[in-house]
Protein backbone atom coordinates (compact mmCIF):
# COMPACT_ATOMS: atom_id res chain seq x y z
CA UNK A 1 0.00 0.00 0.00
CA UNK A 2 0.97 3.40 -0.72
CA UNK A 3 0.29 6.73 0.36
CA UNK A 4 0.60 10.38 -1.28
CA UNK A 5 1.44 12.67 0.82
CA UNK A 6 1.52 16.41 0.40
CA UNK A 7 4.96 18.30 2.30
CA UNK A 8 4.54 21.74 2.90
CA UNK A 9 7.96 22.71 4.41
CA UNK A 10 7.22 26.72 4.17
CA UNK A 11 9.29 28.37 5.92
CA UNK A 12 11.79 29.42 8.62
CA UNK A 13 12.56 26.14 10.12
CA UNK A 14 9.67 24.46 8.33
CA UNK A 15 12.08 23.73 5.89
CA UNK A 16 14.57 22.29 7.64
CA UNK A 17 12.07 19.97 9.79
CA UNK A 18 10.66 18.65 6.66
CA UNK A 19 12.99 16.74 5.10
CA UNK A 20 13.96 15.42 8.74
CA UNK A 21 10.81 14.38 9.32
CA UNK A 22 10.37 12.56 6.07
CA UNK A 23 13.88 10.08 6.97
CA UNK A 24 12.00 8.99 10.68
CA UNK A 25 8.91 8.49 8.24
CA UNK A 26 10.07 6.22 5.74
CA UNK A 27 12.26 4.52 8.55
CA UNK A 28 9.15 3.97 10.45
CA UNK A 29 7.49 2.68 6.84
CA UNK A 30 10.61 0.26 6.66
CA UNK A 31 10.31 -0.89 9.95
CA UNK A 32 6.80 -2.01 10.32
CA UNK A 33 6.62 -2.98 6.79
CA UNK A 34 3.27 -2.79 4.31
CA UNK A 35 3.27 0.25 3.04
CA UNK A 36 5.35 3.41 1.45
CA UNK A 37 4.98 6.79 1.56
CA UNK A 38 5.23 8.68 -1.77
CA UNK A 39 5.90 12.49 -1.42
CA UNK A 40 5.02 15.78 -3.06
CA UNK A 41 6.62 18.38 -2.13
CA UNK A 42 4.87 21.55 -2.66
CA UNK A 43 7.22 24.78 -2.06
CA UNK A 44 4.52 27.25 -0.68
CA UNK A 45 5.35 29.91 1.69
CA UNK A 46 6.66 32.96 2.16
CA UNK A 47 9.35 32.99 -0.71
CA UNK A 48 6.30 31.98 -3.41
CA UNK A 49 4.17 35.06 -1.83
CA UNK A 50 7.53 37.53 -2.66
CA UNK A 51 7.34 35.41 -6.15
CA UNK A 52 3.68 35.55 -6.81
CA UNK A 53 1.84 37.78 -4.59
CA UNK A 54 -0.65 35.21 -2.90
CA UNK A 55 0.90 31.95 -0.44
CA UNK A 56 -0.32 29.39 -2.49
CA UNK A 57 -1.46 29.23 -6.09
CA UNK A 58 -5.19 29.79 -6.50
CA UNK A 59 -6.21 26.21 -6.93
CA UNK A 60 -3.89 25.22 -3.76
CA UNK A 61 -6.94 23.38 -2.26
CA UNK A 62 -7.83 21.43 -5.22
CA UNK A 63 -4.12 20.15 -6.06
CA UNK A 64 -4.25 19.28 -2.55
CA UNK A 65 -7.29 17.63 -2.21
CA UNK A 66 -6.37 14.20 -3.78
CA UNK A 67 -3.72 13.41 -1.44
CA UNK A 68 -4.14 10.92 1.83
CA UNK A 69 -2.91 13.65 4.49
CA UNK A 70 -0.50 16.64 4.49
CA UNK A 71 2.53 17.30 6.39
CA UNK A 72 3.35 20.51 7.22
CA UNK A 73 6.38 22.54 8.90
CA UNK A 74 5.58 26.21 9.56
CA UNK A 75 4.32 29.59 8.01
CA UNK A 76 5.86 32.62 8.77
CA UNK A 77 8.51 35.27 7.98
CA UNK A 78 7.44 38.30 9.16
CA UNK A 79 10.61 40.45 7.58
CA UNK A 80 8.94 39.45 4.48
CA UNK A 81 5.09 39.33 5.06
CA UNK A 82 2.91 40.71 7.94
CA UNK A 83 2.37 37.21 9.72
CA UNK A 84 -1.72 37.90 9.12
CA UNK A 85 -1.20 37.07 5.89
CA UNK A 86 0.82 34.88 5.86
CA UNK A 87 -1.37 32.95 8.51
CA UNK A 88 -4.72 34.00 6.67
CA UNK A 89 -3.05 32.94 3.20
CA UNK A 90 -1.65 29.06 3.93
CA UNK A 91 -2.73 27.69 7.29
CA UNK A 92 -5.83 28.77 7.99
CA UNK A 93 -6.96 28.19 4.41
CA UNK A 94 -6.24 24.93 4.37
CA UNK A 95 -7.84 24.34 8.19
CA UNK A 96 -10.90 25.54 6.82
CA UNK A 97 -11.30 24.82 2.89
CA UNK A 98 -10.02 21.07 4.33
CA UNK A 99 -13.24 21.51 6.69
CA UNK A 100 -10.57 19.80 9.62
CA UNK A 101 -12.33 20.67 12.73
CA UNK A 102 -10.83 18.88 15.20
CA UNK A 103 -7.11 20.21 16.59
CA UNK A 104 -5.65 17.42 18.54
CA UNK A 105 -2.29 18.26 20.48
CA UNK A 106 -1.22 15.95 22.87
CA UNK A 107 0.53 17.30 26.26
CA UNK A 108 3.19 14.32 27.39
CA UNK A 109 5.80 14.81 29.47
CA UNK A 110 8.33 12.68 27.86
CA UNK A 111 11.18 10.88 29.76
CA UNK A 112 14.57 12.44 30.46
CA UNK A 113 12.37 16.16 29.55
CA UNK A 114 12.16 18.70 32.53
CA UNK A 115 9.06 20.52 33.32
CA UNK A 116 9.15 23.85 34.31
CA UNK A 117 7.19 22.58 37.00
CA UNK A 118 8.20 21.95 40.21
CA UNK A 119 7.87 18.07 41.16
CA UNK A 120 6.43 16.40 38.02
CA UNK A 121 7.75 13.90 36.92
CA UNK A 122 7.54 11.82 33.29
CA UNK A 123 4.05 10.01 33.27
CA UNK A 124 2.35 12.69 35.86
CA UNK A 125 1.77 14.70 32.43
CA UNK A 126 0.03 13.00 29.66
CA UNK A 127 -3.72 14.72 28.50
CA UNK A 128 -4.91 15.47 25.13
CA UNK A 129 -6.80 18.92 24.02
CA UNK A 130 -9.36 18.26 22.02
CA UNK A 131 -9.46 22.22 20.12
CA UNK A 132 -12.63 23.19 17.66
CA UNK A 133 -10.61 24.38 14.38
CA UNK A 134 -12.93 26.21 12.15
CA UNK A 135 -15.51 28.75 14.29
CA UNK A 136 -15.96 30.08 17.82
CA UNK A 137 -14.18 33.31 18.72
CA UNK A 138 -12.36 33.12 15.31
CA UNK A 139 -14.66 32.94 12.72
CA UNK A 140 -13.77 35.94 11.55
CA UNK A 141 -17.16 37.53 12.27
CA UNK A 142 -17.35 41.28 13.04
CA UNK A 143 -15.82 44.71 12.01
CA UNK A 144 -14.63 47.86 12.03
CA UNK A 145 -16.61 51.11 11.94
CA UNK A 146 -16.02 55.18 12.66
CA UNK A 147 -12.14 54.96 11.25
CA UNK A 148 -10.43 58.07 13.56
CA UNK A 149 -13.40 59.45 15.13
CA UNK A 150 -13.96 59.55 19.21
CA UNK A 151 -16.56 56.61 18.09
CA UNK A 152 -14.49 54.31 16.89
CA UNK A 153 -14.98 51.03 17.08
CA UNK A 154 -14.26 47.30 16.37
CA UNK A 155 -16.40 44.20 16.85
CA UNK A 156 -15.02 40.52 16.60
CA UNK A 157 -17.93 38.28 17.22
CA UNK A 158 -18.27 34.79 18.35
CA UNK A 159 -19.88 31.75 16.29
CA UNK A 160 -20.63 28.67 17.64
CA UNK A 161 -22.99 26.52 15.36
CA UNK A 162 -24.85 23.60 16.73
CA UNK A 163 -23.43 21.44 14.23
CA UNK A 164 -19.80 22.64 14.68
CA UNK A 165 -20.09 22.39 18.39
CA UNK A 166 -21.74 18.89 18.55
CA UNK A 167 -19.30 17.26 16.01
CA UNK A 168 -16.36 18.27 17.88
CA UNK A 169 -17.64 17.56 21.66
CA UNK A 170 -18.88 13.91 20.43
CA UNK A 171 -15.09 13.03 18.79
CA UNK A 172 -13.90 14.47 21.90
CA UNK A 173 -15.99 11.87 24.07
CA UNK A 174 -14.90 8.91 21.48
CA UNK A 175 -11.21 10.37 22.35
CA UNK A 176 -11.93 9.96 25.96
CA UNK A 177 -13.62 6.88 25.89
CA UNK A 178 -10.64 4.86 23.84
CA UNK A 179 -8.35 5.77 26.95
CA UNK A 180 -8.07 4.01 29.96
CA UNK A 181 -8.99 7.02 32.26
CA UNK A 182 -12.11 7.75 30.31
CA UNK A 183 -12.44 11.54 31.58
CA UNK A 184 -13.53 14.70 29.45
CA UNK A 185 -13.19 18.30 30.97
CA UNK A 186 -14.49 20.91 29.10
CA UNK A 187 -13.26 24.09 28.97
CA UNK A 188 -16.26 27.02 29.05
CA UNK A 189 -17.12 30.51 30.32
CA UNK A 190 -20.47 30.36 30.51
CA UNK A 191 -20.54 32.81 33.75
CA UNK A 192 -19.38 35.62 31.48
CA UNK A 193 -20.56 34.83 28.41
CA UNK A 194 -24.46 34.56 28.32
CA UNK A 195 -24.97 33.63 24.45
CA UNK A 196 -22.19 31.17 22.97
CA UNK A 197 -20.90 29.54 25.94
CA UNK A 198 -24.04 28.61 27.51
CA UNK A 199 -24.82 27.05 24.09
CA UNK A 200 -21.79 24.86 24.11
CA UNK A 201 -22.29 23.99 28.03
CA UNK A 202 -25.98 22.91 26.69
CA UNK A 203 -24.45 20.76 24.04
CA UNK A 204 -21.57 19.23 25.82
CA UNK A 205 -24.53 18.04 28.51
CA UNK A 206 -26.54 16.83 25.38
CA UNK A 207 -24.26 14.66 23.85
CA UNK A 208 -22.26 13.11 27.07
CA UNK A 209 -25.80 11.83 27.86
CA UNK A 210 -24.76 9.18 24.65
CA UNK A 211 -21.64 8.62 26.85
CA UNK A 212 -22.66 7.29 30.54
CA UNK A 213 -18.91 5.27 31.01
CA UNK A 214 -17.05 8.71 30.02
CA UNK A 215 -16.53 11.04 33.34
CA UNK A 216 -17.37 14.36 32.95
CA UNK A 217 -16.78 17.90 34.18
CA UNK A 218 -17.30 21.33 33.48
CA UNK A 219 -14.42 23.98 34.14
CA UNK A 220 -14.45 27.58 33.75
CA UNK A 221 -11.52 28.21 31.30
CA UNK A 222 -9.37 30.74 33.58
CA UNK A 223 -9.43 27.77 36.46
CA UNK A 224 -8.66 25.44 33.77
CA UNK A 225 -5.49 27.50 32.64
CA UNK A 226 -5.04 27.55 36.36
CA UNK A 227 -5.01 23.63 36.49
CA UNK A 228 -2.77 22.90 33.60
CA UNK A 229 -0.16 24.39 35.64
CA UNK A 230 -1.29 23.15 38.94
CA UNK A 231 -2.43 19.76 38.45
CA UNK A 232 -1.99 18.53 34.75
CA UNK A 233 -2.22 15.10 36.09
CA UNK A 234 -6.00 15.87 36.65
CA UNK A 235 -6.67 15.68 33.14
CA UNK A 236 -7.21 13.56 30.18
CA UNK A 237 -8.93 14.60 27.63
CA UNK A 238 -9.51 18.68 27.12
CA UNK A 239 -12.09 19.80 24.69
CA UNK A 240 -12.19 23.72 24.55
CA UNK A 241 -13.37 26.06 21.71
CA UNK A 242 -11.09 27.90 18.95
CA UNK A 243 -9.25 30.86 21.23
CA UNK A 244 -9.78 29.05 24.50
CA UNK A 245 -7.96 25.82 22.87
CA UNK A 246 -5.36 27.88 21.47
CA UNK A 247 -4.10 29.35 24.46
CA UNK A 248 -4.55 26.38 26.48
CA UNK A 249 -2.22 24.30 24.42
CA UNK A 250 0.47 26.95 24.92
CA UNK A 251 0.57 26.18 28.31
CA UNK A 252 0.38 22.60 27.67
CA UNK A 253 3.37 22.59 25.33
CA UNK A 254 5.46 24.92 27.92
CA UNK A 255 4.74 22.40 31.21
CA UNK A 256 5.93 19.52 28.84
CA UNK A 257 9.44 21.05 28.57
CA UNK A 258 9.92 22.89 24.65
CA UNK A 259 7.53 24.32 21.83
CA UNK A 260 9.97 21.92 19.87
CA UNK A 261 8.54 19.17 20.98
CA UNK A 262 4.69 19.60 20.65
CA UNK A 263 2.89 18.07 17.82
CA UNK A 264 -0.39 18.18 16.54
CA UNK A 265 -3.07 17.28 13.75
CA UNK A 266 -5.76 19.20 12.10
CA UNK A 267 -8.07 16.55 11.54
CA UNK A 268 -11.40 16.17 8.93
CA UNK A 269 -12.96 13.29 11.00
CA UNK A 270 -14.94 12.23 7.97
CA UNK A 271 -11.99 11.76 6.19
CA UNK A 272 -13.59 13.88 2.93
CA UNK A 273 -10.86 15.75 2.69
CA UNK A 274 -7.19 15.43 3.75
CA UNK A 275 -6.23 15.92 7.40
CA UNK A 276 -2.95 17.96 7.92
CA UNK A 277 -0.14 16.95 10.55
CA UNK A 278 2.29 19.86 11.72
CA UNK A 279 3.89 21.06 15.08
CA UNK A 280 2.99 23.38 16.81
CA UNK A 281 5.59 25.73 16.41
CA UNK A 282 5.93 28.01 14.13
CA UNK A 283 8.92 29.15 11.64
CA UNK A 284 11.48 30.34 14.49
CA UNK A 285 12.89 33.27 12.64
CA UNK A 286 15.70 33.61 15.71
CA UNK A 287 17.02 29.95 15.12
CA UNK A 288 16.73 29.35 10.86
CA UNK A 289 19.41 28.26 9.01
CA UNK A 290 21.58 27.46 12.04
CA UNK A 291 20.67 24.06 11.83
CA UNK A 292 20.00 23.47 15.66
CA UNK A 293 15.82 23.26 15.30
CA UNK A 294 14.44 20.48 17.29
CA UNK A 295 12.97 18.23 14.77
CA UNK A 296 11.27 15.64 17.44
CA UNK A 297 7.70 17.53 17.00
CA UNK A 298 7.77 17.44 13.72
CA UNK A 299 8.52 13.64 13.73
CA UNK A 300 5.94 13.37 16.37
CA UNK A 301 3.46 14.94 14.32
CA UNK A 302 4.56 12.56 11.55
CA UNK A 303 3.66 9.68 14.01
CA UNK A 304 0.18 10.79 14.51
CA UNK A 305 -0.18 11.11 10.72
CA UNK A 306 0.76 7.42 10.54
CA UNK A 307 -1.87 6.70 13.42
CA UNK A 308 -4.21 8.21 11.41
CA UNK A 309 -3.90 6.77 8.41
CA UNK A 310 -4.09 3.24 10.23
CA UNK A 311 -0.56 2.44 10.44
CA UNK A 312 -0.48 2.44 14.02
CA UNK A 313 2.45 -0.05 14.48
CA UNK A 314 4.79 2.72 12.56
CA UNK A 315 3.48 5.28 14.26
CA UNK A 316 4.26 3.85 17.78
CA UNK A 317 7.37 3.22 16.69
CA UNK A 318 8.17 6.84 15.96
CA UNK A 319 6.90 7.11 19.65
CA UNK A 320 8.88 4.54 20.67
CA UNK A 321 11.93 6.04 19.31
CA UNK A 322 11.18 9.42 20.73
CA UNK A 323 10.69 8.32 24.65
CA UNK A 324 14.11 6.69 23.81
CA UNK A 325 16.07 9.29 22.38
CA UNK A 326 14.99 12.07 25.27
CA UNK A 327 15.10 9.21 28.10
CA UNK A 328 18.95 8.31 26.69
CA UNK A 329 19.43 12.30 27.18
CA UNK A 330 23.10 12.40 25.37
CA UNK A 331 21.45 13.82 21.45
CA UNK A 332 19.10 16.40 22.43
CA UNK A 333 19.11 20.06 20.56
CA UNK A 334 19.87 23.07 22.73
CA UNK A 335 16.32 24.18 23.54
CA UNK A 336 16.52 20.69 25.70
CA UNK A 337 19.97 21.80 26.97
CA UNK A 338 21.82 19.46 24.67
CA UNK A 339 24.45 20.04 22.39
CA UNK A 340 23.37 18.56 19.22
CA UNK A 341 22.09 19.58 15.74
CA UNK A 342 19.11 18.99 14.07
CA UNK A 343 20.45 16.21 11.63
CA UNK A 344 22.11 14.61 14.97
CA UNK A 345 18.58 13.99 16.67
CA UNK A 346 17.37 13.01 13.35
CA UNK A 347 20.01 10.19 13.06
CA UNK A 348 19.22 9.10 16.35
CA UNK A 349 15.52 8.82 16.17
CA UNK A 350 16.42 6.87 12.56
CA UNK A 351 18.62 4.16 14.39
CA UNK A 352 16.34 3.88 17.27
CA UNK A 353 13.50 3.14 14.81
CA UNK A 354 15.51 0.51 13.17
CA UNK A 355 17.10 -1.27 16.20
CA UNK A 356 13.52 -1.24 18.27
P1 LIG B 1 7.85 30.14 17.14
O1 LIG B 1 7.12 28.93 17.58
O2 LIG B 1 8.34 30.15 15.75
O3 LIG B 1 9.09 30.39 18.13
C1 LIG B 1 8.95 30.65 19.53
C2 LIG B 1 10.25 30.30 20.26
O4 LIG B 1 10.40 28.88 20.31
C3 LIG B 1 11.48 30.81 19.54
O5 LIG B 1 12.44 31.24 20.47
C4 LIG B 1 12.00 29.60 18.78
O6 LIG B 1 13.39 29.61 18.58
C5 LIG B 1 11.58 28.45 19.68
N1 LIG B 1 11.29 27.24 18.89
C6 LIG B 1 10.21 27.02 18.11
N2 LIG B 1 10.28 25.83 17.52
C7 LIG B 1 11.44 25.28 17.92
C8 LIG B 1 12.11 24.04 17.62
N3 LIG B 1 11.57 23.12 16.79
N4 LIG B 1 13.31 23.81 18.20
C9 LIG B 1 13.86 24.70 19.04
N5 LIG B 1 13.28 25.88 19.36
C10 LIG B 1 12.10 26.17 18.79
O7 LIG B 1 6.87 31.38 17.40
P2 LIG B 1 7.07 32.94 17.04
O8 LIG B 1 8.49 33.32 17.19
O9 LIG B 1 6.04 33.64 17.82
O10 LIG B 1 6.66 33.09 15.53
C11 LIG B 1 7.58 33.03 14.44
C12 LIG B 1 6.82 32.94 13.14
O11 LIG B 1 6.09 31.70 13.09
C13 LIG B 1 5.78 34.03 12.95
O12 LIG B 1 5.79 34.40 11.59
C14 LIG B 1 4.46 33.36 13.30
O13 LIG B 1 3.35 33.93 12.67
C15 LIG B 1 4.72 31.97 12.81
N6 LIG B 1 3.92 30.91 13.47
C16 LIG B 1 3.47 29.88 12.68
C17 LIG B 1 2.82 28.81 13.22
C18 LIG B 1 2.47 27.67 12.34
O14 LIG B 1 2.94 27.56 11.22
N7 LIG B 1 1.65 26.75 12.80
C19 LIG B 1 2.52 28.75 14.66
C20 LIG B 1 3.09 29.84 15.42
C21 LIG B 1 3.74 30.89 14.83
MG1 LIG C 1 -1.22 29.29 19.40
Amino acid sequence: KTYRIAVIPGDGIGKELAPEGMRVLDAAARAAGGFSLEYEIFPWGCDYYVQHGMMMPEDGLKTLSTFAAIYFGAVGYPELVPDDVSLHGLLIKLRLGFDQYVCLRPSTLLPGVKSPLRGVKPGDIDFVTVRENTEGEYAGAGGRMHPGQPSELAIETAVFTRAGCERVIRYAFELARSRPRRMLAHATKSNAQKHTLTFWDQIFDEVARDYPDVKTERVLVDAMAARFVLKPGSLDVVVASNLFGDILTDIGGAITGSLGLSASGNIDPERRYPSMFEPVHGSAPDIAGKGIANPIAMAWSGAMMLDFLGEKRAGALIEAAIRAVTAEGTTLTPDLGGTATTTQVTDALVAKVNGL
